[in-house]
Formats: C-alpha cells, structure tokens, sequence
C-alpha cells in the first residue's frame, strides 16, 4: 500500500467513511484513527498496530457536548474538566453506550472520549457523523510519533493517508481520568498537570501504577519503549556506573562533556517542562537511532509535567 502524507481533509473524510485508516495530528500526539462505530474499521487498528485487542481505544470526538451521544451519564465533575481543558489534552473514562463497540473498549463496560485540540482535526471531526477511535500512531509499546514523519517511518506501506498536521505542541498523551465515587481518579499522568487537575476539582487520586492486569493498559510497565536499554537516574551517578559503554544522554537542561558521550539531547536549556514535553519523543527516536550501546536519562523534577515525562521514562526503562 502506497502511504501519501498530505493536508487534504475530504480526502481523510472520504478514506475514513470507506472503512480504511487514517493518521490523525493532535495537539499530543498523532493517532491512527478508524471510525469508532464500525468494528470491520477499529479491528485494523489493532492489526496495524500489533496491538492487543484488551486493550480500550480512546474515542475522539469534536466537542465535549456529544460526550452524551456515547456515555450513559456525564458526571458533574467531568463536565467541569471538560469546560476547563477540552479541547485539550484529557481524556474521560465514562459508563458506555451501547453504540460503542466492544472492539473499541476491550470488552468494558466504559469508553475513553477526548476532544483533541489540533485545527486540522477538528475540521476533520465537524466533517464526519461518526467519531474517530484513535490510539497513537506508533507500533504497540515503541515511542509515540510526534510528526508525520515519525508517523511515515513506522507505519509508512500499511495505511494510506497521513494526515500533517505539523509537529504535536505538547508532545505527551492526554492524562487520563475517571471519576469513582464522587473523585476524580488519574489513570494516566499526561499534557494536563496534576496541579491544573486539582485547581479545578480539588483533591485527586492517582492509580497509575500497573501490573500485568492493568485497569487502563497505559498502565503496562514496559512501554514507550526506545530498541536500546534506557537507564533513568541522576546523570552523574548514570556516567559513573557506565562510563565503559558508548552512551547517548537524555538531560533537562545541562550539557555534560564524557568522552564515552556519542550523542546527546537537551530537551530544554530553560528549564521549561511543557517544552521538554514537546521534546521528549522526538529526543528518545534520535538517541534510539545513534549508535549508543545505552540511552542514559535524566529523572525529571517532580511536578507539572515533569511527573508525566518521568512516568513515560520510568516505562521506557522498564525491561519487558
Ligand atoms: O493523547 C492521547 O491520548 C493520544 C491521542 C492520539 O489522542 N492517544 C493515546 O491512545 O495515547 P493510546 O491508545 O496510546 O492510549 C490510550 C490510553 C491507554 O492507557 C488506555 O488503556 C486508556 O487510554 N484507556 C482507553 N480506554 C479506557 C477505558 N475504557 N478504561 C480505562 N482506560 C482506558
Ligand atoms: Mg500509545
């Protein structure tokens, strides 16, 4: 199959009505979009990915006032979120319709739906009667794709439209959350910060640790996940223990100068989190394409976004 990348939203319309894949951008990362209502189109998404099928797609939707049209009931708390962040990088676990496949949620009785903040996506939406399942665009536990390009190297053959929307502006998946008896749960820590959650809602409660029968399979230990062992840790104690092997070195801000030092990233010499968040992935893919025997990375500061950037290192370093 020939893959174009291109900007042509009536012809990801038109693929789209017929059945077929499309790569969508968001504002977080890109994702590989099926119509969420038909099962024939959701199940290629699963095959295109080597994705297990347990494992519950988020469905995307144009505006947070068709929540309805797929959850049995709204929670007050999810309307107040969705009223501050959507469209945005949050993603709502709610009690299913039954318009919603199985395929779609693993078998559960709930659905993901999000309202992604991306021009290009919500023109794409406001076209379609139907909402778009999509996960990230990415091969099932590699790096999550922030540019069409990335999209075109791994998927580039098996779907017939990119979508390019340009490069992803927070680079990181949506947090993902729930409400349980009256509080807001996070699943997934993601492009909204805990502390933006709980200005809004108050107290929250984070359940992102998973085991091998996660509740939200983002939850998997080993994912986002770079072909080189990644080592998470202070940079300096990293370079000591592995100062014999060639290492690719993922920082915040700082330089270091090691002679066993073959290549490097700095995701943002100001110390800015939401810009090391747009950085991150595209930093794992080069170092992950040096010659590095080991990628060494630095554990990012705990809050806003650094939580998120580090649970998405602590996965890549994960052994599977
Ligand atoms: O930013 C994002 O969320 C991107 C863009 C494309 O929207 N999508 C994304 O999809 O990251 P994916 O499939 O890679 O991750 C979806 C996450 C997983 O952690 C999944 O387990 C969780 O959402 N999820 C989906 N449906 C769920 C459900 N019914 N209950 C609990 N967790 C669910
Ligand atoms: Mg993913």
């Amino acid at each position: 199959m020939q893959t174009i990348t291109g900007t042509d939203i009536n012809k990801s319309a038109e693929l789209l009505n017929s059945g077929s894949l499309v790569a969508i951008p968001t504002e977080t990362v890109y994702g590989l979009a099926a119509n969420a209502l038909n099962q024939d189109a959701v199940l290629k998404i699963f095959e295109t990915k080597g994705r297990p099928t347990f494992n519950p797609l988020i469905v995307h939707v144009h505006d947070a006032n068709e929540f309805l049209k797929y959850a049995v009931e709204v929670p007050e708390l999810v309307t107040k979120l969705a009223q501050s962040f959507s469209p945005g990088p949050i993603t709502f676990v709610l009690p299913k319709k039954n318009n919603i496949p199985d395929i779609v949620t693993g078998g559960g009785d709930t659905v993901a739906l999000r309202v992604p903040d991306h021009p290009l996506t919500l023109k794409l939406l406001a076209q379609l009667d139907f909402p778009l399942a999509a996960p990230s665009a990415n091969p099932f536990g590699y790096i999550s794709p922030v540019d069409a390009r990335h999209v075109k190297d791994q998927l580039g053959g098996k779907i017939p439209y990119i979508l390019d929307g340009g490069q992803c502006m927070i680079g990181i998946e949506s947090t993902v959350v729930t409400v349980l008896s009256g509080k807001v749960v996070v699943y997934r820590l993601g492009g909204v910060s805990l502390e933006d959650l709980k200005d809004v809602v108050g107290d929250v409660e984070l359940r992102i640790h998973g085991d091998a029968n996660p509740v939200s399979p983002g939850q998997l230990k080993s994912h986002y996940a770079p072909t080189i062992p990644l080592k998470l840790g202070r940079m300096k104690d990293l370079l000591i223990e592995f100062a014999s092997k060639k290492v690719a070195c993922l920082t915040f801000s700082q330089n270091y100068f090691e002679e066993n030092i073959i290549a490097e990233s700095i995701l943002s010499p100001g110390r800015d989190l939401h810009i090391a968040a747009r950085n991150l992935f595209t930093a794992l893919r080069k170092l992950d394409n040096s010659n590095a025997e080991l990628i060494l990375a630095e554990r990012f500061p705990e809050y806003g976004l650094g939580l998120a950037i580090n649970d998405r290192l602590e996965r890549a370093a994960a052994e599977n």
